[in-house]
């Protein structure tokens, strides 16, 4: 029997060493993939197989006291009621993200009573701990004296460097309560957003399905805490849930819908997750009839500065799905911009070139108007408009972000598409009903107006030799006799 070969302990170490360095390899790769996973610990063990898809839905709205709009005799609730209804049923776990925090201003002398409803917000917000329930904040703003308070008060706040990862900004507002309800809207933890700006939002109660997907969004931002840089390796707890190729099929208010959450920029999508833009795309797209816009600003353009200097590029996409809605299908077209201080001077040209489209087509037909209340010098965002939604006849858009070029290439937001499964006259009053009836209230009231210098619908310059859109090139010098008015 030959004993063992001298050279098999030196073997046996390599082997060991090769061993080792693998399991190193492993122990850093999964390293690598579980920091970007969320600790699952305070849900109770709501999956997407047990979720609840069972939810109520409700339009929250802040109107500004001093204006003087139709009220239609719907149930409407403040949004600040919105707000409290959510921190009454939470028992556990509170999560917030939000653009801006400053719901006490800092001059109290100017503004007394407008600012009670956001002191009273904070108040809640920080007595939340008393009761057990946590509070976390995903937030960009790195020297927020009220996110010091709240952390002060064992608030989890983590700071994501939107600088860092994307030369944007963080627009998202969204809130989910317990994995199971969740605010999307145009509000921002700011005094204002209570009192002084026209806001509109969506509140869910009992949609878990939702308010998981969501929360995936809301880990991501979790993840991206003191990072400068997206990692590309994600764990599949941020991976979305739904999309729309696979919408959440769920009931709100007992009627049959789908619905999904999307998001911006490109680089903020996991996997499987819709882009805004996307999102957008498939609500006007599917739109039959109609499609009603309310945004502060309207502006198909991407500016950035490459080198020190300013480059703008004209962003395409949603003109374009707009375009093709009004005159090739003959969709009804809507447009409620904000004029305010910050409108941007070529939205008027944008908008002027949507709207000379119609001109000698019948079935075709893009309204636009300007939002404005009377300004006053010491705010500017005193009365504005601060809504950021889409209603069709069969869909509902609501988002963070303006319809804005550049906010949907660089800044983070979220949105919330919901589809209606039966036409609109066997559904009975729905959430569709409710929003596009805010919208016809804001339309026809006193601030709504109409570009000056432009009485003339271009809808009356119908003439009866170019009533149809030939597609026919046979027909297009017809196009290009100079036209008859
Ligand atoms: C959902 O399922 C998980 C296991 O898959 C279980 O731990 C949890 O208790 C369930 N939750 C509810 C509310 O049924
Ligand atoms: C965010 O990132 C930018 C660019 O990388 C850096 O200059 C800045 O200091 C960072 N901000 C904070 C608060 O860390
Ligand atoms: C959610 O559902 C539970 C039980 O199904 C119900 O008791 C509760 O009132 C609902 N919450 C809301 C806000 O509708
Ligand atoms: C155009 O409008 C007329 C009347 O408003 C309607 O009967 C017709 O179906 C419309 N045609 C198209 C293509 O939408
Ligand atoms: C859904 O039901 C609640 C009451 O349960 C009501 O307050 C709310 O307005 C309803 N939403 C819609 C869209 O009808």
């Amino acid at each position: 029997m030959a004993g063992p070969a001298p050279q098999e302990p030196i073997k046996t170490q390599q082997k060991c060493i090769a061993i080792f360095a693998l399991l190193c390899c492993v122990a850093v790769l999964s390293a690598l993939i579980f920091s970007s996973v969320d600790i699952w610990g305070d849900d109770d063990g709501i999956t997407e197989e047990n979720c609840s898809s069972d939810c109520r839905i409700e339009l929250v709205e802040n109107i500004p006291e001093d204006h003087l709009l139709l009220m239609d005799g719907r149930p409407r609730l403040p949004l600040s009621a919105g707000f409290h209804m959510l921190l009454d049923q939470a028992k556990r776990s509170v999560e917030v993200v939000s653009p801006v925090w400053s719901l006490n201003p800092w001059d109290l002398e100017t503004t007394p009573s407008t600012a009670k409803q956001g002191q009273l917000l904070f108040q809640r917000l920080l007595s939340l701990k008393s009761r057990g329930v946590k509070l976390k904040i995903a937030s960009s703003l790195a020297n927020s004296a009220e996110l010091k308070t709240l952390a002060a008060h064992e608030a989890e706040i983590r700071f994501i460097n939107m600088t860092a990862l994307t030369r944007g900004e963080l627009h998202s507002s969204f809130w989910i309560v317990d994995r199971r309800h969740i605010y999307i809207g145009s509000a921002d933890m700011d005094w204002r957003s209570l009192s002084k700006r026209k806001e509109l939002g969506l509140v869910l109660y009992n949609c878990s399905c939702l308010a998981l997907d969501l929360h995936r969004i809301f880990s991501f931002y979790w993840q991206l805490h003191d990072r400068d840089y997206i990692p590309s390796i994600w764990s599949k707890r941020v991976t979305a849930l739904y999309g729309r190729h696979d919408a959440l099929e769920l009931h709100l208010n007992s009627t049959e819908a789908s619905a999904y959450v999307s998001t911006s920029p490109e680089i903020f999508c996991a996997k499987d997750r819709t882009r805004d833009v996307d999102a957008i795309y498939q609500v006007i797209q599917s739109a039959k009839s109609f499609i009603f816009i309310s945004v502060t600003d309207y502006l198909p353009v991407v500016s950035r500065t490459s080198r020190g200097i300013l480059v703008t590029r004209y962003w395409s996409p949603i003109d374009e799905m707009i375009r093709e809605a009004v005159v090739l299908r003959g969709v009804k077209v809507r447009l409620l911009i904000s004029f305010w201080k910050k409108t941007h001077p070529l939205t008027f040209n944008f908008v002027t070139s949507l709207k000379s489209l119609c001109m000698q087509l019948h079935n075709c037909s893009l309204e636009v108007r300007f939002f404005s209340h009377k300004e006053q010098k010491e705010d500017f965002q005193h009365g504005l408009n601060h809504n950021k939604y889409m209603v069709t006849d069969n869909a509902l858009y609501v988002g963070n972000h303006d319809w804005v070029g550049s906010d949907f290439a660089r800044n983070a937001g979220v949105g919330l598409v919901v589809k209606m499964k039966n036409s609109l006259t066997d559904r009975g009053v729905t959430i569709l009903e409710h929003v596009k009836a805010a919208f016809e209230r804001d339309w026809r009231s006193r601030y709504a107006k109409s570009l000056q210098g432009n009485k003339d619908q271009h809808g009356k310059y119908r003439n009866s030799q170019h009533n149809k859109i030939h597609m026919d090139t046979k027909v297009e010098n017809k196009w290009n006799e100079p036209l008859s008015f």
